[in-house]
């Protein structure tokens, strides 16, 4: 089938897992599979951005990551900060618009400013808007959007909550949402692969986009396929 003829999700949000396993089963540390991971994410994002994805988010890294060993999430912090400070040019020449959602306070100072600059380098883009959540925490999101009287679901710039998810999908195998996008998922359709997140490949996405095309989304409604 031609993608053009596809219905694409508006808002796709993926939750990349399985770095660490990828690695392991290689019998290499966890950084290696995060390493990969980063590659596999620039794949995505690129094909997303040539197939008509006009929103895509990213889960990199959750509040509840920090528990990890020091180690790997130093080796994390790190592989963000190069990879933004090497992203923003290319983002900018694809039209790719980068913003990056989660609480900032905590992350270190080079990582912020790679943010920023990649941030602003993008700000002008219109091909496709690229969220890449980073210490985030949907519950923390949503609490926040109840303190500050935001009403959840607003979309206007400053609140903490995103535009509804068409289509969430988590690689890995796992089959939860590990804090993502809670509000946003309310009638997400959901897709859980069991390929681990650095074996991700464009033909994968695409059939990941043709079953979407083929949910019957009903937001509780009767079927708009079948008459009564
Ligand atoms: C996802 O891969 C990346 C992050 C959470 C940062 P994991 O590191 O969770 O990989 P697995 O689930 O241990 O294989
Ligand atoms: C969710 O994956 C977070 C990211 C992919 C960034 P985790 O690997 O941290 O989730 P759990 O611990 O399996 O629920
Ligand atoms: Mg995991």
């Amino acid at each position: 089938m031609k993608q053009s003829t596809l219905h694409l999700p508006d808002h796709l949000a993926v939750i990349m897992d399985g770095n660490g396993r990828w690695a392991e089963q290689r019998g290499q540390r966890r950084s290696i599979g995060h390493l990969a991971g980063a590659r596999a994410m620039r794949e995505v994002v690129a094909h997303c951005a040539r197939a008509g994805i006009p929103q895509l988010t990213l889960y990199a890294f959750s509040s509840d990551n920090w528990r990890r060993p020091p180690a790997e999430v130093s080796a994390l912090l790190t592989l963000f900060t190069s990879h933004f400070r090497s992203q923003g040019v290319a983002l900018a020449r694809a039209g790719i618009k980068l913003t990056v959602i989660g609480r900032r306070s905590r992350l270190p100072m080079p990582l912020r400013s790679a943010i920023r600059d990649a941030e602003a380098r993008t700000a002008q883009g219109r091909v496709m808007q690229l969220r890449v959540a980073i210490d985030y925490s949907s519950r923390e999101a949503i609490r926040r959007a109840e303190g500050s009287g935001t009403s959840p679901g607003d979309t206007s710039d400053g609140s903490p909550m995103l535009p509804p998810v068409d289509l969430l999908m988590r690689t890995g195998g796992e089959r939860r949402l590990s804090d993502f996008l809670l509000w946003e998922c309310a009638y997400a359709e959901l897709l859980f692969l069991d390929v681990l997140w650095p074996d991700i490949t464009p033909a994968i996405l695409d059939d990941a986009f043709a079953d979407f095309a083929r949910r019957d989304r009903r937001f509780g409604n009767v079927s708009q396929r079948v008459s009564a």
